[in-house]
């Protein structure tokens, strides 16, 4: 569960993020794919390239899912249930993935939005992307 200030500090980055998904996404699988490679052999099927509409699109809808979950952080199970039934059943993605996945997403938080990516609002979002891959990995047997 969130405090009021945890809260407070999810939803007002998320209403700075949410304008530019794509953006944020496609930068953020950039960090993830240069910095952690071996994440890359889930997309062998993308365009990893600089900017490519592959990661625009699909960096755009994990970040949109991010932000579903920001509007209901208190039911994230719930808000995330067909995503965690796809990568637990389907992706199969090793729970490890996540976490880098989470540092990479923040690390573009800092860059893009330094004024607002205090210690504070960093904790926060370390906590809220850590419960986000918790609920997707919630399904893994
Ligand atoms: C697909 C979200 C973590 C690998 C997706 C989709 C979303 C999503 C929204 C598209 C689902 C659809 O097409 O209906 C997320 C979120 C994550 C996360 C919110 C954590 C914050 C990961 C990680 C990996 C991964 C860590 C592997 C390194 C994939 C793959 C697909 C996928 C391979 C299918 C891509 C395609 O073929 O289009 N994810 N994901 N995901 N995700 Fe995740």
């Amino acid at each position: 569960t969130f405090s009021e200030a945890e809260k407070a500090a999810i939803t007002s980055l998320w209403s700075k993020v949410s304008g530019h998904a794509d953006d944020i996404g496609a930068e953020a699988l950039e960090r993830l794919f240069l910095s952690f490679p071996q994440t890359k052999t889930y997309f062998s099927h993308f365009d990893l390239s600089h900017g490519s509409a592959d990661l625009r699109r699909h960096g755009g809808s994990v970040v949109k899912a991010i932000g579903n979950a920001a509007q209901h952080l208190g039911d994230i199970d719930h808000a995330l249930s067909r995503l965690s039934d796809l990568h637990a059943q389907n992706l199969r993605v090793d729970p490890g993935n996540f976490r880098l996945l989470s540092h990479s997403i923040q690390v573009t938080l800092a860059a893009h939005f330094p004024k607002e990516f205090n210690a504070t609002t960093h904790a926060a979002w370390d906590k809220f992307l850590a419960a986000v891959s918790s609920v997707l990995v919630s399904k893994y047997r």
